[in-house]
């Protein structure tokens, strides 16, 4: 099984950037955490960040036949990409989308999700717990469909 984690813009500043809400592990940090899991759980795991809408939207298309879903915290991108949705719809993977933050507890613009609705679901809230629950969820979800 091969699940691909997509991370948006300024994600690569993690660590440094706004600790108190998004923690202190830089985005290496996190993807050893992921990789860990993926061992554990038997997959293979394939780690990506982009400051660019446009390189999400060809990395999102990449997918398509190579992949059997993603994880995605597309950031600031999740609320305002119509282009990143349609390349979501486009490929018709199951996904996930997360949030380090609980993106409900703060500014109303972050309650808008162009993803939260064609989504498998969304986890907002754990910090980097975000992508391993979403990694184990995802995961189940693909082998649950392969029995079906
Ligand atoms: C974020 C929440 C977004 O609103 C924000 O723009 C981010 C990070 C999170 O992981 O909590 O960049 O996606």
């Amino acid at each position: 099984m091969k699940i691909s984690v997509i991370n948006g813009p300024n994600l690569d500043m993690l660590g440094t950037r706004e600790p108190s809400l998004y923690g202190n592990l830089s985005i290496s940090d996190i993807n050893k955490q992921i990789e860990i899991k993926a061992n554990e759980l038997g997959v293979e795991i394939d780690l990506f960040q982009s400051n660019s809408e446009g390189e999400i939207v060809e990395k999102i298309h990449y997918l398509h036949g190579k992949f059997d879903g993603f994880i995605i915290n597309a950031a600031a991108y999740t609320h305002t990409s119509i282009a990143i949705r349609d390349a979501a719809l486009s490929v018709s993977l199951p996904f996930i989308e997360v949030h380090l933050s609980n993106v409900y507890k703060r500014e109303t613009f972050r309650h808008k999700s162009y993803l939260a609705d064609i989504a498998l679901g969304v986890i907002s809230g754990f910090g980097y717990l975000s992508y391993i629950l979403a990694l184990e969820a995802l995961v189940k979800y693909i082998k649950a469909q392969a029995r079906a």
